[in-house]
């Protein structure tokens, strides 16, 4: 056998997009946040994490409509999750069609205060102090992570519209699917990645069901060089399975609001061969 097995640091950067908090799925960003503890990526990325309804041009049910404040508290929570959790992961927030919705309010209904400091994204959004980037797009070597704008009626069909009008390799939410395309032309390969969403997958002010998938995806580099695997990751059933290791929860009939109580179950040593059960290892709890 000519093939060898080695390994080496990897430069992992993990996407976490489309959580619509309030309409998030509290379980599966546990599961999510859970491997980001896992797995301590480099980079992470988020995007669409706030729903922003009540900034919709759209008319909107009165029933919805939330405070924005709680709304802007309630992924505020989980930012500082998330940074205990990745004390040395750079963050970055990319810009979204509805983190978007803060802007053209301000611009529709208060054109007079849009350029105030105050009033920007990062400011209003307190990302400073949980040390988050914020960004429209981000290029690392030769991936483009964006939030999109396109939405074709299958998985994948976004990412291969997504490819043919950037022409490099990237990953995209605002699908809220999960897919993958493959392009192989004379200048090389690529791939581009549909990340899935954390939100829930099926929202009261939706008819019928939503073709929507729970997920988040992994770019990992090499350390050098420009090589990479990209992997969407399907969050099923609220479990993420990682090799023999499972992201799962503890209690999945318990309620979660930033609880962070999802656990890494590993096979237990000894146990090839036969049924293995595995044990919750490790609570993840957030370092003081
Ligand atoms: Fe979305
Ligand atoms: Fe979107």
């Amino acid at each position: 056998m000519q093939a060898k097995i080695a390994t080496s640091k990897r430069f992992n950067i993990v996407s976490l997009t489309d959580w619509h908090c309030p309409y998030h799925d509290e379980k599966a960003l546990e599961v999510a946040l859970a491997f980001c503890k896992l797995i301590q990526p480099q980079i992470i990325i988020i995007h669409e994490a706030h729903d922003f309804y009540s900034l919709s041009s759209f008319d909107k049910d009165p029933n919805r409509i939330n405070s924005l404040q709680e709304e802007i508290d309630q992924v505020t929570k989980y930012f500082w999750a998330l940074r205990k959790l990745c004390p040395k992961s750079r963050i970055i927030l990319l810009g979204s069609n509805h983190l978007y919705r803060l802007r053209k309010y301000l611009w529709r209904q208060a054109p007079a205060f849009a350029g105030l400091r105050s009033l920007e994204i990062p400011k209003l959004l307190d990302l400073d102090t949980f040390k988050i980037e914020y960004k429209d797009t981000f290029t690392f070597r030769d991936v483009l992570f964006k939030h999109g704008n396109k939405v074709s009626s299958h998985s994948a069909y976004t990412a291969k519209k997504e490819f043919e009008k950037e022409g490099m390799s990237g990953v995209t939410g605002h699908t809220h699917r999960l897919g993958q395309y493959y392009a192989t032309k004379r200048g090389g390969s690529y791939t581009w990645i549909e990340s899935g969403c954390l939100c829930d997958l099926n929202p009261e002010y939706i008819e019928g069901t939503p073709d929507w998938q729970h997920g988040i995806s992994l770019v990992s580099f090499e350390p050098k060089g420009k090589h990479f695997y990209a992997y969407p990751i399907p969050i099923v059933n609220y479990e993420i399975h990682w090799g023999d290791t499972t992201i799962c929860l503890k209690d999945k009939s318990a309620k979660y609001t930033v609880g962070l109580t999802a656990g890494i179950r590993r096979p237990q040593a000894g146990t090839k061969g036969k049924k293995q059960n595995g044990r919750i290892e490790k609570n993840i709890k957030p370092n003081k």
